[in-house]
């Protein structure tokens, strides 16, 4: 199985500037790229942040982006998302729609179990997982202990070393998701976005990850007393491949560069 990550595209409206950051062209080429890949991912999973506020024409413009996309995709709210309005623009997701005050779920029907959770606090940055998405969490995983899995969630359950990030991070429900985690041997992978970069730190005995943005990077800057910055790093996208030992992940540009030329 061949999965591709794209996080944080922070679509915004036409109208609505966002600073410099052209976040639909971006998408656009990101799309192109992924449409390009040889061999062809299963998968497209965008880890949050799909819009810049959560706004109903967002997602409308989104969508109309996403319609490029040659590839099935599995959505997941970010901090500057409204889940309800992401599930009112995309109704024919059947994933998203449930009476759950979360947007949670499992979709079962690939090799690798898909388990998607909500970290979200609507109009906050941080993140949270309470009681009740813990508890989800935990009869969702031990319902299939065996098959390979893999979490989404927005924030990552690890503190990055980017003060001002961390600061927005995953506040509440940390040790108690590590602990669940570390229940389990079939989690293959924790993917999150939220920090715009990649970055790796080992979680509850699996290996948890973030993911470049489609448009703008978090600056990297490990100083305690940083201004928290964005830059145009090329950005990028992960192409998680299921080998033999498990879940390789690739780190992909999006961007002009020479070669590939053949030794
Ligand atoms: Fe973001």
């Amino acid at each position: 199985m061949l999965i591709a990550q794209i996080t944080d595209l922070h679509v915004h409206d036409t109208g609505r500037h966002t600073r410099e950051i052209q976040a639909a062209s971006h998408l656009a080429r990101c799309i192109q790229d992924l449409n390009a890949l040889d061999p062809r991912p299963d998968l497209v999973l965008v880890t949050g942040d799909l819009t810049d506020h959560g706004q109903a024409d967002e997602y409308v413009r989104l969508r109309s982006l996403l319609a490029a996309l040659d590839l099935p995709v599995l959505l997941l709210a970010g901090n500057h998302d409204d889940p309800a309005a992401m599930r009112a623009v995309f109704q024919d997701h059947a994933y998203l729609q449930s009476d759950m005050p979360f947007l949670q779920y499992v979709v079962d029907e690939w090799p690798l179990r898909i388990v998607a959770l909500d970290t979200t606090i609507r109009g906050r940055g941080e993140g949270r997982l309470c009681a009740a998405r813990l508890a989800w969490l935990a009869d969702t995983l031990a319902h299939s202990p065996e098959r390979p899995t893999l979490i989404m969630m927005h924030h990552p359950p690890f503190s990055t070393g980017i003060r001002r990030m961390d600061e927005l991070g995953l506040l509440e429900g940390r040790e108690a998701f590590t602990e669940i985690v570390a229940q389990y041997r079939n989690i293959e992978r924790i993917l999150c976005g939220h920090l715009h970069r990649t970055m790796f730190c080992r979680v509850g005995g699996t290996v948890a990850s973030t993911c470049p943005g489609t448009a703008h990077q978090i600056a990297l800057d490990l100083r305690p007393d940083h201004t928290l910055s964005f830059n145009f790093e090329p950005p990028g996208y992960q192409l998680h491949w299921a080998g033999p030992q498990g879940l390789v992940t690739h780190h992909c540009v999006v961007g002009d560069f020479p070669g590939p030329f053949p030794f």
